[in-house]
């Protein structure tokens, strides 16, 4: 055993059980030194003063969401039965406000929307609307395009898509034609 080897099986061992010093650590000491020294720096997923990444500032922040929602609307426009869902069509600029806010707040960006808006409630504000599986595959049909145009690396896409796929599922409300 050389020296060094020997100075690390003696920092691990006082770091396991600080102020031991007797003869059998000591002679355990060799059993340590032959493993890697390995340091553990405890990171948490989130603290109070120090959220951690979040999945709305690693793909790029209000522009990316903005411009996700814009896309999508582009189709929601072209829809025969989505667009005259909307209250204030052919004006969908509330409505782009309103799910970009959404979508920031939830990937963990500003909380606008709930500010603003309060509580989401999605399934209960969805309720005057004919959400039925033709209006959910065809919000999700642009809600793909609209994904497609961020072109964002596979995971982030994967984590995305399986988020809003979900969504939409949980706000159908009926299976009238
Ligand atoms: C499944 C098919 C869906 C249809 C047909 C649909 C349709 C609509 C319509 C017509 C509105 C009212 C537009 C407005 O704000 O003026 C609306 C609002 C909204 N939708 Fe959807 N939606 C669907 C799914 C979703 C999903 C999956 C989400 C979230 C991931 C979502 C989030 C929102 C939000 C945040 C609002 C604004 C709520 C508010 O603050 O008033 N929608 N939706």
């Amino acid at each position: 055993m050389t020296e060094s080897e020997n100075v690390a099986g003696d920092e691990r061992a006082a770091g396991a059980s600080a102020g031991s010093e007797n003869e059998a650590e000591g002679a355990n000491a060799t059993e340590p030194a032959k493993r890697p020294k390995i340091r553990i720096i405890a990171k948490p997923a989130v603290t109070p003063d120090a959220p951690a990444d979040s999945m709305w500032e690693l793909i790029g922040g209000r522009t990316t969401f903005e411009k996700l929602v814009r896309e999508f609307y582009v189709g929601v426009a072209t829809d025969e039965v989505l667009l005259p869902m909307y209250p204030e069509q052919p004006d969908l600029e509330g409505a782009i406000q309103r799910l970009t806010g959404f979508l920031e707040q939830y990937w963990g960006g500003p909380n606008t929307y709930s500010q603003e808006r309060g509580h989401p409630r999605l399934r209960q504000r969805h309720m005057p609307f004919k959400v039925n599986p033709d209006a959910r595959d065809r919000w999700l049909h642009h809600m793909r395009n609209a994904l497609d145009t961020l072109e964002l690396p596979p995971l982030y896409d994967a984590e995305m898509w399986a988020y809003l796929d979900r969504a939409a599922h949980a706000m159908v409300n009926t299976f009238d034609e």
